[in-house]
């Protein structure tokens, strides 16, 4: 039995997340669901789940295998953790997506972040759009980014530019013009000392779209900070003008070379089964997403 959301957003609070980009929330996850996902994300990291298949690396170096990663990333770590499906934290998450975007709005990824006690380095800024790999749909999304211990300015909590959702996605670029970083940096024009910090207690949350440019500092505490984000989206439609993202097409990371390598070797089988089990499959605008994207991801 899904559990029901306890979370309703005001009036007040949906206009100020149209005109702002983003949100603070007090509480999303009771303390005892936060405990559990806190064992849940620690094993997890702990055990490399992913790694194999591309799917969990190292968001700021070069990912190398046997080397100490700053900044880990589980992309849809319930793949490897059935327990992270019924929480109160995806329920009431879920309910705020569909009040921020109507009732099309459904689940499109999820992920984990570990920002290493003492050395996890920071986010650079970014627009969470800047990361998807067709500019040519229009996207509608949203993250929910929730800390599993408090988040502070000391270990990283989030940072946005309000506002920044209303205009276009701006350049982007490897830090450091490495391509073999999997991060991007925005490098666009825009004004960082307009930036809300936001700090949370553990079970909190932001809510943010997917042009908000955002960032995070790094963790100079003795805690590891653990965040797990919910990313929902209305299913991408085509869009009339073109669009390109070069600091995509440049990318050389390694986790993208595992995940190929994954999916030759028949992962793309199971990726077809997650996908399916997630209810992508299923719904026929998303379907269609799926399709479209398949097919131009062959011929492009
Ligand atoms: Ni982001």
């Amino acid at each position: 039995m899904p559990l029901k959301p306890t979370t309703i957003l005001t009036e007040d609070q949906i206009r100020l997340f149209h005109a702002n980009g983003f949100l603070q929330l007090p509480v999303l996850s009771p303390p005892s669901e936060v405990a559990k996902l806190r064992d849940v994300f620690d094993r997890l990291f702990a055990q490399k789940a992913g790694r194999k298949e591309g799917f969990q690396y190292d968001l700021v170096g070069h990912d190398e295998d046997g080397k100490t990663q700053s900044l880990p990333q589980i992309i849809n770590p319930v793949n490897y953790a059935p327990e992270l499906k019924d929480t109160l934290f995806r329920a009431n998450a879920l309910a705020i997506a569909r009040q921020l975007y109507g009732p099309e709005c459904a689940p499109s990824f999820e992920h984990a972040i570990l920002k290493p006690a003492e050395y996890g380095a920071p986010t650079p800024w970014h627009q969470d759009e800047a990361h998807r790999v067709d500019p040519n749909f229009e996207y509608r999304q949203l993250s929910i980014w929730m800390p599993l211990q408090e988040a502070t300015e000391a270990n990283g909590c989030m940072k946005f530019i309000p506002g920044s959702n209303l205009g276009p996605v701006l350049a982007h670029a490897s830090p450091g013009n490495d391509t073999k970083v999997h991060a991007l940096e925005c490098i666009g024009d825009f004004d960082k000392e307009s930036a809300v910090i936001v700090p949370l207690p553990a079970g909190g949350a932001t809510v943010h779209a997917g042009r908000t440019i955002h960032g995070a500092g790094p963790n100079r505490t003795n805690i590891p900070r653990r965040a797990y984000i919910l990313g929902f989206e209305v299913p991408p439609k085509l869009c009339e003008q073109k669009r390109e993202f070069p600091w995509l097409e440049e990318k050389q990371t390694a986790n993208s070379e595992r995940r190929k390598n994954w999916r030759r070797k028949g992962g793309f089988l199971v990726e077809a089964m997650r996908k399916l089990r997630r209810g992508f499959l299923t719904n026929p605008k998303r379907l269609l997403f799926e399709v479209k994207r398949v097919v131009r991801a062959i011929f492009r």
